[in-house]
């Protein structure tokens, strides 16, 4: 996929830069903390399907939880899929698979799996109903889905600045110009209704920024971006005044990255829905 818009078409969106640091730290995401709203409701032996697994740390996590039951781990990117295979393999989990697939249209039989899991997917697609309906499809009659997805909405940042600020509100209108929107994650429970749940219950937790090692490591994810905007930006003979604007930005983001000062809290919406009462 490139990093250039597409049009607004369900299965289309334009996910983001692949390969950056931030891609690459994602890997210390795990079960316990960004699955921990779900794991009361699995149990071992469980099947589980993991959509939009990334590099598959969570997903692992997971497999250990249910041993001795069996969980996949699907992503649209057949890199990501590599890495996590890779990942099980370093870490000798063997009741997971990854395979490449679309969540919007998942290659797999109806009424497949116990539970459904998805973290910091459906604040990337243009049509995120239709993907729950789809992973609603997969469940079994009793299967239970758990979600979590960003919220804009909620997202603390210290010290503030009008150019962080600013790199923020761009990401945004770039991804609402495809259709996608990242203020959604509190309409989970409806979201969940209209995709045929009939239960449901939300709740909300924050991925936080707030040691040396952390803040310095999201400022570098940003600055990569940051970077890869400033050379579209030059190939493109754009606008002077558009390329001292970004490298300002690339300074204020290296400057909060290295103050003892920084913090940064990513608020997430969860979700549970059960496809029966
Ligand atoms: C922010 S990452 C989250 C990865 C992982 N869930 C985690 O939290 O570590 C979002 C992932 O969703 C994948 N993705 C985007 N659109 C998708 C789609 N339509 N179907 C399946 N995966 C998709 C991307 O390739 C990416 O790996």
């Amino acid at each position: 996929m490139s990093q250039e818009s597409k049009p607004n078409k369900a299965g289309q969106e334009v996910y983001g830069p692949r390969d950056t640091l931030f891609q690459r730290r994602m890997v210390r995401r795990s079960a316990e903390k960004q699955a921990g709203f779900l794991l009361s409701h699995l149990q071992p032996g469980m099947t589980l399907l993991d959509c939009g697994c990334g590099p598959g740390s969570i997903t692992i996590g997971l497999a250990k939880i249910i041993a001795p039951g069996a969980v996949t781990g699907i992503d649209v990117d057949p890199g990501e899929i590599e890495r996590a295979r890779q990942l099980a393999a370093a870490q000798g989990a063997g009741n997971v698979q990854f395979q490449t697939g679309n969540v919007y249209a998942l290659p797999f039989a109806d009424g497949t799996f116990d539970a459904a899991f998805s973290n910091a997917l459906l604040d990337h697609l243009s049509d995120p109903i239709a993907a729950l309906r789809e992973m609603r499809r997969v469940l079994k009659a009793d299967g239970v889905l758990g979600v979590r997805t960003a919220d804009r909405d909620g997202y603390l940042m210290a010290p503030a600045h009008p150019l962080l600020d600013k790199f923020g509100e761009w990401g945004e209108k770039r991804k609402n110009a495809q259709g996608v929107h990242v203020r959604i994650g509190k309409n989970l429970r409806a979201m969940l209704r209209a995709a045929g749940f009939a239960r449901t219950e939300g709740s909300a937790s924050y991925d936080c920024y707030g040691s040396a090692d952390e803040v310095r490591g999201l400022a570098e994810s940003l600055v990569d971006r940051l970077h890869a905007e400033l050379r579209r930006s030059r190939s493109a003979a754009d606008a002077e005044s558009n390329q001292a604007e970004l490298e300002a930005m690339i300074a204020a983001h290296r400057a909060w990255g290295e103050s003892p000062d920084a913090f940064f809290a990513m608020s997430f919406c969860e979700g549970i829905g059960w496809c029966s009462e």
